[in-house]
C-alpha cells in the first residue's frame, strides 16, 4: 500500500517528500480531475478559435497560415516538479495562480509573418485575455531558441457558469520547430560539460536557421507580389 503522507495545513512540502511522490501526491488535491477537465476545456476551446482562424485566412492569404497544432496537458510529475521548484503550495489555488502552462498549444506556421497574424488575430478576439506575451523572436533566448509564447485565459463554459482558465500557446516556424525539438532532446542527453562546443554550435544552426526563415518569407513576399 502507498505510504501515506501528511500535507501541512500551509500545503508547503519539504521538496524531497515532493519530488519523491510526484506520480501520486497530485491527486491528493481535492477536484485534481476536474482541474484537469478545465484545462482541457481551455486547450480545445483554443485550438478550435485557431482552426476557424486559419480557415479564414486560408482565404485571404492564398495558403493555410498553421501547418499543425499540438496540445498537451502537463504531466502529475511535471506538476509536481514545478510546484517543488517555485517552493508553492500543492493545493488547487496555489495551482490555478502560479501555473501558467497546464493546458499547453504548440503552433506551427510556415512563414514567420503567419505567426504574428495568428497571434493578433486571436488576443483581440473579445474573450481571449492576455495575460503575457514573451517574444522570443525578436529577442532570442541566448542558447538561439525562438518562439512567441503567449499565455491567456479564456473561458470555458460549464455547467455552472463559465470559468476562464489560463493556457500557454507556442507560435513557431517549421524552422523554429525543427530546432527546438530537436535541441530539447540533445539537452536532456547531454549531462555534463560541453567538450564539444554543442551550446555554440547549436546557436550557430538557431542563427542559420532564423536567417532562412527571413529569406523565405521575403521569396514569398516576392512570389505574392508577381502574382498580383
Ligand atoms: P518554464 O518554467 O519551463 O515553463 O519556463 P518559463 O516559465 O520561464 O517560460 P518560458 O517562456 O521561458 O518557456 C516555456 C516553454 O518554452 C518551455 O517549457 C519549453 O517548452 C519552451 N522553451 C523555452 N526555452 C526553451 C529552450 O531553450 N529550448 C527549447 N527546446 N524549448 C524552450
Ligand atoms: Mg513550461
Amino acid at each position: 500500500m502507498d505510504e501515506l503522507i501528511h500535507i501541512p495545513r500551509s500545503g508547503i512540502l519539504n521538496r524531497e517528500i515532493l519530488l519523491s511522490h510526484t506520480d501520486t501526491l497530485l491527486e491528493t488535491v481535492p477536484d485534481y480531475r476536474e482541474l484537469l477537465m478545465e484545462y482541457s476545456g481551455a486547450m480545445r476551446t483554443i485550438r478550435t478559435k485557431l482552426e476557424i482562424l486559419d480557415s479564414e485566412f486560408s482565404l485571404k492569404c492564398r495558403h493555410n497560415p498553421i501547418i499543425s497544432i499540438q496540445t498537451r496537458l502537463k504531466s502529475q510529475s511535471s506538476i509536481m516538479a514545478k510546484m517543488a521548484r517555485l517552493g508553492i503550495p500543492v493545493n488547487r489555488k496555489s495551482i490555478e495562480e502560479n501555473l501558467n502552462d497546464i493546458a499547453g498549444l504548440r503552433v506551427v506556421c510556415p512563414y514567420l509573418d503567419d505567426i504574428y497574424m495568428i497571434a493578433d488575430a486571436l488576443i483581440q478576439q473579445e474573450d481571449i485575455e492576455l495575460i503575457q506575451k514573451k517574444d522570443y523572436i525578436d529577442t532570442p533566448k541566448p542558447n538561439g531558441y525562438r518562439s512567441l509564447h503567449l499565455i491567456v485565459r479564456v473561458p470555458v463554459g460549464l455547467s455552472d457558469g463559465r470559468k476562464r482558465v489560463k493556457a500557454e500557446i507556442q507560435i513557431r516556424t517549421i524552422a523554429m520547430d525543427f530546432w527546438g525539438s530537436l535541441e530539447h532532446q540533445i539537452k536532456y542527453k547531454k549531462d555534463s560539460g560541453d567538450t564539444g562546443n554543442i551550446v555554440e554550435r547549436l546557436k550557430a544552426c538557431a542563427d542559420i536557421i532564423a536567417f532562412t526563415d527571413k529569406e523565405m518569407q521575403a521569396i514569398r513576399m516576392e512570389m505574392d507580389k508577381q502574382a498580383k
